[in-house]
Formats: C-alpha cells, sequence, structure tokens
C-alpha cells in the first residue's frame, strides 16, 4: 500500500454519510482526512488546515461548491481541488471544471477505486507542478547569478581594458620623452656653445684685441652651430607633432580621414625606443595614397601591440627578425597582413591567442589581454575579421580584413 502519512485531506459535503465513507474510506489508505459540513467552514478549514487537496460537493447551504471553488483556486491554484457532485448536475460540474477544478466524481460514489485514482492523481499532477516550479526558480535564480557574474565580469574587463590603454598612453609618453632628448640634448649643447663663442669674441672686442680672422671664424662657426640647432629643432617639433596625433588618437575614439602608410609609421616612429637598438627591422608595404575612413586609435592599438608581441615572444633568442606590414586594398575591403620571422606558436597558443588573460609570460609582464583587446578592436570596432596563422619556428601571420 502506498504511504499516504502526513498527506491530508479535505472533504467538504453537506451530507454526512457521504463524508463518512470518503474519510474511512481514504483513512484506509493512510490519509489524514478532515471534514467540512458546508462551503464556509470549508473555506475555514482550507486556510487553517492547508490540505494537500480538497474534494467538494457543489450543492450545499451557505456557500455553494462553485464559491469554494473559486476560492481555493484563487488563494492557491497549486493545490488539486476534485469536485464531487451529483449525476443530475452535469451543467454545475462543466461549470467548476472551466473554474479550475482539476477532475470530477459523480455522487453516488459507486466505485471507490475511482475515487483513489482521482485522489492519487491529483496529488501527482501536484507534485509535478511544485517540483517544476521549483526547478524553473532554481534556474531562474541560477540565471539571475550568473547574470550578476557576467556583469561584474563585464565592469572588470572594461577596467582592464581602460588600464591598458593607459598603460599604452603611458608607454608612448616615455617613447616620446626618450626620442626627444637626443634633439633637444644637441640643441642646448650647440647653444651652450655659441654662448661661449660669443662670450670669448666679446672679451676680445672690449679689450680692443678683435682681429679680423676672429671675426670671420666666429662667422663661419655661428652658421654651422645655428643649422645644426634649427635641423635638431625641426625634428623635435616633429616628432612632437605625430606623437601628439598618435595619442589623442589613442585615447580618443573619433572616426576621421587618414593615410594609413603614413600613420603606420607614426605610430611606429612612437615604437621606436622599443626596437631600435635591437637589430630587428620593420618593413611596411603599403601603397602611399591608401586613405581611410576609420579609427586611427585602434590601428594604433593593434600595430603596436603585434609590434610589441614580435619583440617581447617571437623574438625571443632570436637575432635580426623581420616585422612585416603587407597592406592592399581590395575593393572596399582592406587586406592587412602582418608577419614576423620568429618563433612562431603552437597549435595550442594560436588557439588560445586570442583568450582574455592567455599568456605564456605570466609573471613576467604579460596580462594576456594584449590579443584580446585586438581582437575585439577588430571585429568590433572595426567591424572586420582576423585570423592567426603560424608555424613554430617560422614566426606568426595575422590576416585582417578590415572595411576601409
Ligand atoms: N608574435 C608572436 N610570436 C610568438 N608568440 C606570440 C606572438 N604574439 C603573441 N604570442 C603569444 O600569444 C600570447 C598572448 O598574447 P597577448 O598579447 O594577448 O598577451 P601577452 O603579450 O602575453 O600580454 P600583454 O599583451 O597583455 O602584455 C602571448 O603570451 C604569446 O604566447
Ligand atoms: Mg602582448
Amino acid at each position: 500500500m502506498d504511504d499516504n502519512t502526513g498527506i491530508k485531506i479535505l472533504t467538504i459535503d453537506d451530507e454526512p454519510y457521504i463524508r463518512d465513507s470518503v474519510k474511512s474510506f481514504l483513512e484506509d489508505y493512510g490519509f489524514e482526512v478532515i471534514e467540512a459540513g458546508d462551503g464556509r467552514q470549508g473555506l475555514e478549514a482550507f486556510q487553517l488546515q492547508k490540505p494537500d487537496l480538497v474534494l467538494c460537493d457543489l450543492r450545499m447551504p451557505e456557500m455553494d461548491g462553485l464559491e469554494v471553488l473559486g476560492a481555493v483556486t484563487e488563494r492557491s491554484p497549486e493545490t488539486p481541488i476534485i469536485v464531487v457532485s451529483g449525476a443530475g448536475n452535469i451543467g454545475d460540474t462543466v461549470q467548476a471544471l472551466r473554474l479550475g477544478a482539476w477532475d470530477y466524481i459523480i455522487k453516488p460514489i459507486q466505485d471507490m477505486n475511482v475515487l483513489y485514482h482521482s485522489v492519487n492523481k491529483g496529488l501527482e499532477r501536484a507534485r509535478l507542478i511544485r517540483e517544476k516550479n521549483k526547478y524553473q526558480k532554481d534556474l531562474e535564480d541560477a540565471n539571475t547569478r550568473l547574470q550578476a557574474s557576467l556583469d561584474d565580469l563585464k565592469r572588470t574587463r572594461d577596467q582592464l581594458v581602460q588600464s591598458e590603454k593607459m598603460a599604452a598612453l603611458g608607454g608612448l609618453v616615455a617613447g616620446v620623452a626618450h626620442e626627444i632628448n637626443t634633439p633637444i640634448g644637441v640643441g642646448v649643447t650647440a647653444a651652450s656653445f655659441l654662448q661661449t663663442k660669443t662670450e670669448e669674441l666679446q672679451k676680445l672686442y672690449d679689450a680692443d684685441e678683435l682681429k679680423r680672422s676672429n671675426l670671420e671664424i666666429y662667422l663661419s662657426t655661428i652658421d654651422e652651430v645655428a643649422r645644426s640647432i634649427l635641423i635638431n629643432m625641426e625634428r623635435a617639433a616633429e616628432l612632437i607633432s605625430s606623437f601628439k596625433q598618435v595619442a589623442v588618437d589613442q585615447s580618443s575614439e573619433e572616426k576621421r580621414f587618414f593615410n594609413l602608410k603614413d600613420y603606420i609609421g607614426e605610430v611606429l616612429l612612437s615604437l621606436r625606443p622599443r626596437y631600435k637598438k635591437t637589430g630587428h627591422g620593420i618593413e611596411v608595404n603599403c601603397s602611399g595614397d591608401l586613405e581611410i575612413f576609420s579609427y586611427p586609435g585602434a590601428y594604433s592599438q593593434i600595430v603596436g601591440n603585434l609590434v610589441i608581441n614580435s619583440l617581447v615572444h617571437g623574438f625571443e633568442g632570436v637575432d635580426k627578425g623581420k616585422m612585416i606590414f603587407d597592406i592592399s586594398r581590395k575593393d572596399k575591403t582592406v587586406m592587412f597582413v602582418y608577419r614576423d620571422t620568429g618563433v612562431g606558436m603552437t597549435e595550442e597558443q594560436i588557439s588560445k591567442v586570442f583568450d582574455p588573460f592567455y599568456t605564456t609570460k605570466r609573471g613576467k609582464g604579460g596580462t594576456g589581454l594584449g590579443m584580446s583587446i585586438v581582437f575585439n578592436l577588430v571585429t568590433q570596432t572595426l567591424e572586420g575579421t582576423i585570423q592567426c596563422k603560424s608555424t613554430s619556428g617560422k614566426g606568426v601571420e595575422f590576416t585582417m580584413k578590415l572595411p576601409a
């Protein structure tokens, strides 16, 4: 026999003998049965006892079955309610089913097994509904938690991207300082040399010892030194203006027209301190008249990451490495291919190179964000595609297709 201990059934019927027979039958099966003699009492018992299932007559004094049914289904739609009604009340029964009754039994109950079957079916269905609701709630909860951690991740990623940008900008500033140091230094030396020579001349003049030959030497010195100052100051001004553009582009997200070859040249200039003394070389194959309307800041970050990666990863233990940009335009697409002649990558590295935080230099300065930022810039900002090919020992090749 099924174990029905602890399961409460409320039977609401104004005919005591029906209640009695239902009660003793169900109690034989281990159910706990509560009785109510009319609709009002029934509803009270329902609220007080919270039964697992309700059996309800339709025609009753005080409050009829349909009213009880309405109240029960409204308060607790998950409680099964089975209508028990006389054979003559088919219309009411149909109405009850429409109002939310789960099943009906015709009185007088000829075969008690029909009652047992209906009760069991109702309880089983209620159990399934509870389970389904629980799963659904669990799922919703899990979903909410997932959404929250996703939001968290997105925030963290944005912060990291931001700090990566700042780091790149910092690197750029260091590069500027370094590059400009030389021409400024030469300028300062030349100017102070000029000052010394002028003081010497002044002394001769004051002592009335100035000879024509002194003046001639002085004049030719001035010419040479002034020329040197000019060249170096011009070089510094040129460096500053190209750095300025790259820096502005790197920190802003504006779209503009620019000449791709010139722009890459400027970006590479800002990277010069990083590779100048390494013996590695860069080659840019790109037509001088390739003008595009796009985001220069994105290009500068992409170029920067590719070059730095070749220097840091590709050329580890390699002399005279080469970095090659092959850029061409095909209709409305810029074919942007970057290659290096470094150590290359393994299959595993290739498959993970765009994953955020994937790095083979953890703890040695790598965060593993560089190529994932490149991936996002290419696919989202520039709306293009990027692919990576490599043979271990033979360098890497990144192919980008970017809308011009
Ligand atoms: N040119 C390359 N040659 C060989 N391996 C490379 C090259 N470029 C990238 N890799 C590999 O891909 C990994 C991921 O590159 P990514 O730029 O995303 O991170 P990272 O350079 O390690 O760190 P970060 O750029 O954040 O400082 C590198 O750690 C390296 O193993
Ligand atoms: Mg990197």
